[in-house]
């Protein structure tokens, strides 16, 4: 029925207001019509039964009673007639009717000792009381005549009117001044919502980022802040998205490229073995630097999709089966590991996930090692504190330039040093790092010194420690 808030609200104004307005219109005008009637009809009839019982001793002497009657009646409003017992005028107030007969309802009820009660419309409104003039005789009482008072009923029913029609116009003034503040109360309140429904559909059409004004601190201006928040947020996802998908193509361009080089030179130009096999050796690593990238992108991906799984392992174990894995470099570059576990206590934690971590950190220590020094060694220590369990990944490599700590989470990010190196990597080890230690609500913290080396800690709360084996 209604398409918008502000219909909507306008008729619930209205409604609210019209309610109350028709009752107080109907009630009041009502209680108050009766109430000043009830009062003119019962002096009228005081009135009449007064006469009534002046008459019952005079009805024999008419010049008597009309004298004792006008006596009575001097400075009252009420036309007052006095009739014998076959409704012939003896007395009219007004003597305009004396001497005719009048058969009226009112004055044959009288005549059967009945009290009637009528309102007229002659030229202008009147009420007529009729009550009978009763004689007791011994046990018996009979009608012996009537009175009849007529009483202009025209003053009160203007003011009936009047009270009616001002209420009129007070009511219908209400309703208007409702309406008004019904459809600046819709307004306030659809506004917000329109300018919301219209950058919504600005979203959902690719301008992400796009927000709207918040005026207001109520559940509305809530919605508008959370609204800003989730677009603000799509925008920041989008753009990094944007950015990942050129990194990695950026990185993929680079080993096909120098391939797609040594591929050409060998197809036109070289025909000696020796250098064939060079250049296979060449393209073999960068295969293999290709596949490693491939495979650090699908972790990453596969972190974001399936989250982790815990469980219970024991940080020895973990630490020792990643040490394992890296034995073959720690040979290859003549690097010396060294394992200090303090109180072997088992974590709660994604098994598979931590030891990534631990391969990750490990391999960053030796292959950012510092070839200048007589012996490279990595330290594996793990330290009980009061509230956590730390365990810190140190080296003795070429380290990191303090303006640079803060970067090397971040996804294809490699160092100045590292980067001109064959050994380095493509820069995504450190953000599956981070990205597993904060699914587990763990901390990480580095801190490092140009030749002097490089140390990662995390930090694993006491929430993640189950008692030791
Ligand atoms: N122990 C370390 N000593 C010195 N530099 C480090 C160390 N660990 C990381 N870095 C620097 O941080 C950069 C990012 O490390 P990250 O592990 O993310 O990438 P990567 O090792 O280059 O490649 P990947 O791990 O993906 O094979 C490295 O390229 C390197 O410059
Ligand atoms: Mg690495």
């Amino acid at each position: 029925m209604f398409t918008s808030i502000k219909q909507k609200l306008t008729f619930i104004y209205i409604l609210l207001i019209a309610i109350p307005l028709f009752m107080i219109n109907f009630f009041a005008v009502e209680s108050m019509q009766e109430s000043i009637l009830r009062e003119i009809e019962v002096n009228a009839l005081k009135t009449a039964n007064i006469v009534s019982s002046i008459s019952r001793n005079n009805i024999q002497q008419p010049l008597a009673l009309k004298r004792s009657i006008n006596q009575y009646m001097t400075g009252g409003g009420a036309r007052t007639l006095v009739l014998d017992n076959v409704g012939r005028v003896m007395v009219d107030t007004s003597n305009l009717l004396e001497n005719t007969v009048i058969n009226n309802q009112e004055v044959r009820q009288a005549l059967q000792m009945k009290e009637k009660l009528g309102y007229y419309q002659t030229d202008k409104y009147i009420l007529q009381v009729a009550v009978p003039i009763i004689e007791t005789t011994g046990d018996s009482r009979s009608a012996i005549g009537a009175v009849l008072v007529s009483v202009s009923v025209e003053e009160a029913f203007r003011t009936i009117h009047d009270f009616r029609q001002r209420l009129m116009i007070l009511s219908v003034t209400a309703a208007f001044l409702a309406m008004m503040v019904a459809v600046f109360a819709g307004r306030s309140i659809s506004k917000p919502i329109v300018s919301l429904s219209k950058v919504a559909k600005k979203i959902g059409e690719g301008q992400l980022g796009k927000t709207v004004s918040i005026e207001s601190r109520d559940e509305i201006g809530q919605l508008a802040e959370n609204f800003n928040y989730m677009s603000k947020e799509l925008h920041r996802i989008d753009k990094g998205r944007t950015q990942f998908i050129g990194d990695v193509s950026h990185e993929l361009k680079t080993p096909l490229a120098s391939m797609k080089a040594l591929i050409d030179s060998l197809l036109y130009g070289e025909d000696d073995i020796e250098v064939y096999r060079e250049y296979l050796g060449d393209m073999d690593s960068e295969i293999d630097r290709l596949s490693a990238l491939v495979g650090s992108l699908l972790t990453l991906t596969k972190i974001e999709e399936t989250g982790i799984r815990k469980d219970i392992f024991s940080l020895k174990e973990m630490v020792e089966e990643s040490v394992k894995i890296l034995n073959p470099l720690a040979q290859k570059y003549g690097v010396e590991v060294v394992t200090m576990i303090e109180d072997t206590p088992n974590i709660i934690c994604d098994g598979d996930r931590i030891k990534e971590v631990f391969i990750n950190l490990i391999d960053n220590a030796m292959k950012y090692r510092d070839v200048e020094k007589a012996q490279n060694r990595v330290y594996i220590k793990g330290r009980r504190k009061k509230y956590s369990y730390e365990i810190t990944i140190e080296d003795n490599g070429i380290g990191i330039k303090e303006e640079e700590l803060q970067s090397i989470f971040e996804k294809f990010y490699r160092t100045d040093l590292s980067r001109s190196r064959d050994t380095g990597g493509a820069g995504i080890g450190l953000s599956i790092v981070s990205r597993v230690v904060k699914l587990h609500h763990w901390e990480l913290e580095v801190k490092s010194k140009i030749k002097e080396g490089t140390s990662i800690t995390i930090v694993i709360p006491n929430t993640s420690l189950k008692n030791s084996l």
